[in-house]
């Protein structure tokens, strides 16, 4: 029997290129779209397109296997004998992916590997379509755009005039050291730092950085921003470690506990108690072999300062705002050692104006923000004058540079406070009742005048110098107790990195100056807003993963 090929191949050569041909469209429809935003409005969307090419090249495909596999029974059978149930199952196989299956697992079918071949790949096309929806894969991607509306707004501070300030007009006199007297009365000037800066110090001292960062008031629309730079008028905070200047004796009395408990009735003095000093005449000393081991100990004591020549290294910080000198004790509760046999450290921290360069962006509603001091933005000099310097021509200099709250000479007008650099028209500037109301509010906060303190007035500077303590001990209940003054002492005595505290402490103040600058400055941003693309970046890419 001899057959001959009913039709040449010509039409499955057509259909093979056109399936060819479809993939290759396929493949460079996704490849455009690789990492690109896809169009997914109206009916045309990628995945539709992308199926019905798949689907056009499989039906090319099969054609062409099913033809190829039908002409292939006339080869078999043209070359030698066969079982004529051999030409059913592969025109079975022709038909579909069940024949192909039967023909695949039939054992008795001999010979015929092209026709195997052909069944396999028509069972493998099954998995094209699916195959090709796959490599449709979609990710969101952020695109920013540039806000010209306002919607955006990152806050910053070119000057900063909150608070509130009453003086008295009183008869004054200026003595021979240039200091200020007011006659008749301790006090002329009343000021008041704004409350929501106030609020701020105290949150700043004891909450998390991220919930601080998450106070400043920044606009983005879309939960997601970028800001360009500002730069800011903001508090910064230093601090340093004072070993080197701490000094060691064994010459006190070692009483110093019973002068700021004030509990005289159980005084007790002795002789070569040892005690720890600092260059600004803050100490801290107890009772050797007594103190200590479930009795009472001074654990901390506080130097609290406006002025920064009472301070230890802060003296080259000219817009000082405050400066916390802190002896501390480690141990408390668990230790059963008697003085003097404990570590003892000594930090100062300071806050103080400055100006800041912030980076900010929001990703998920989170503000991130980065910033740098700008080191060359200092106190102009020819800043914080006094307003009519006739009335004041022999007042100390000491008093004319001095931003330290003071009860009478803070009565003397001044303009305002400015950082900035020679040869630079930008400045930042806080005016006379923001200075005063904060440093007055900052004595108020980190420092009292503790009983023992003889004749304290309404200068923190009269309380030096030590104005802040903690004891810890066991009392008559047996239960360990714990007194301070103020009440900041409790957690500067709990917490073991200060400089995180005053580091927080700056940020909260910076945050609240900034939120509540004058003419409420924002910069706008740009906003992000989710776009889904094709196979977002990152990924392979359409066409490595074909
Ligand atoms: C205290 O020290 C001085 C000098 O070292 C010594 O003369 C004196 O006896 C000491 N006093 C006591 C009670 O140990
Ligand atoms: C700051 O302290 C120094 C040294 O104690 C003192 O001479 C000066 O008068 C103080 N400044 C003010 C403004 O009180
Ligand atoms: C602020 O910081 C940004 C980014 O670090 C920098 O590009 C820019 O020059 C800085 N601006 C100033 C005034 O230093
Ligand atoms: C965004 O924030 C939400 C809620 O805080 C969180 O569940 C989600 O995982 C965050 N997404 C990213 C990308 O960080
Ligand atoms: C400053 O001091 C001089 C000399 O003591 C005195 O004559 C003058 O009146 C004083 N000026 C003021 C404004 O008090
Ligand atoms: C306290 O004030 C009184 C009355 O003004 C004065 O006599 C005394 O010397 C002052 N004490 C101190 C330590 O300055």
């Amino acid at each position: 029997m001899a057959l001959r090929r009913v039709r040449p191949w010509r039409l499955e050569i057509g259909a093979a290129a056109a399936s060819i041909a479809l993939i290759v469209v396929m493949v460079i429809v996704l490849a455009h779209f690789n990492g690109k935003p896809i169009f997914d409005s109206g009916v045309l969307r990628l995945n539709a397109i992308v199926s019905v090419l798949s689907t056009a090249s499989k039906s090319f495909l099969l054609y062409v296997l099913a033809g190829s596999i039908g002409q292939w029974n006339w080869i078999l059978f043209s070359s030698r004998p066969r079982r004529l149930w051999d030409f059913e199952q592969v025109a079975d196989a022709s038909r579909g992916p069940l024949g192909s299956v039967l023909l695949l697992f039939n054992p008795k079918f001999k010979g015929g590997l092209l026709v195997r071949l052909g069944a396999l790949i028509t069972i493998l096309a099954i998995a094209l379509d699916p195959f090709a929806q796959q490599l449709v894969q979609f990710g969101q991607e952020m695109r920013y755009t540039m806000d010209n509306g306002g919607a955006s707004s990152l806050p910053f501070a070119t000057r900063y005039s909150k608070g509130n300030s009453y003086s008295k007009f009183h008869a004054i006199q200026i003595d021979e050291n240039g200091r200020m007297e007011a006659l008749g009365t301790s006090r002329l000037a009343y000021p008041d730092a704004d409350f929501g800066l106030q609020s701020a110090t105290v949150f700043g001292i004891t909450a998390e950085r991220h919930d601080i960062s998450e106070q400043l008031s920044v606009r983005c629309p879309s939960g997601d921003c970028r800001f360009p730079p500002v730069t800011s008028l903001a508090v910064c905070s230093r601090c340093e470690d004072l070993a080197p200047h701490l000094k060691r004796n064994t010459q006190s009395e070692g009483s110093q506990i019973f002068d700021l408990i004030q509990d005289q009735s159980l005084a007790v003095r002795k002789e070569n108690c040892t005690e720890y000093t600092l260059p600004n005449g803050l100490f801290l000393n107890n009772l050797d072999d007594d103190s200590g081991g479930g009795r009472d100990m001074i654990f901390m004591t506080m130097s609290g300062t406006t002025n920064r020549s009472n301070t230890v290294v802060m003296g080259d910080i000219d817009t000082l705002i405050w400066a916390q000198t802190i002896i501390k004790v480690d141990g408390g509760k668990d230790s059963d050692e008697k003085w003097p046999n404990y570590d003892v450290h000594a930090t100062e921290c300071a806050l103080y104006y400055c100006v800041r360069n912030y980076t900010a962006e929001v990703h998920n509603a989170t503000l991130f923000e980065t910033s740098t001091i700008l080191e060359d933005e200092k106190r102009l000099p020819e800043s914080w004058s006094i307003a009519q310097p006739d009335s004041y021509e022999n007042i100390s200099d000491v008093v004319v540079h001095s931003l330290a709250y003071h009860p009478v000479e803070s009565a003397i007008e001044r303009t305002d406070l400015q950082l900035g650099r020679d040869g630079s028209d930008i400045s930042w500037s806080i005016s006379q009742p923001a200075v005063d109301g904060i440093s007055a509010y900052m004595q108020n906060t980190f420092a009292s005048c503790l009983v023992g303190t003889v004749n304290c007035t309404d200068d923190v500077n009269t309380w030096a110098p030590t104005n802040g303590y903690l004891v810890g001990g066991e009392l008559l209940s047996g239960q360990w107790q714990e007194q301070y003054e103020p009440s900041v002492s409790k957690t500067l005595w709990n917490e073991k990195d200060l400089s995180k505290i005053f580091d927080n402490v700056a940020m909260s103040m910076s945050n609240a100056i900034r939120n509540g600058a004058d003419d409420a400055e924002s910069k706008s941003g740009s906003i992000g807003v989710p776009v889904t693309v094709g196979n977002p970046s990152g990924d392979d890419g359409f066409c490595i993963s074909v």
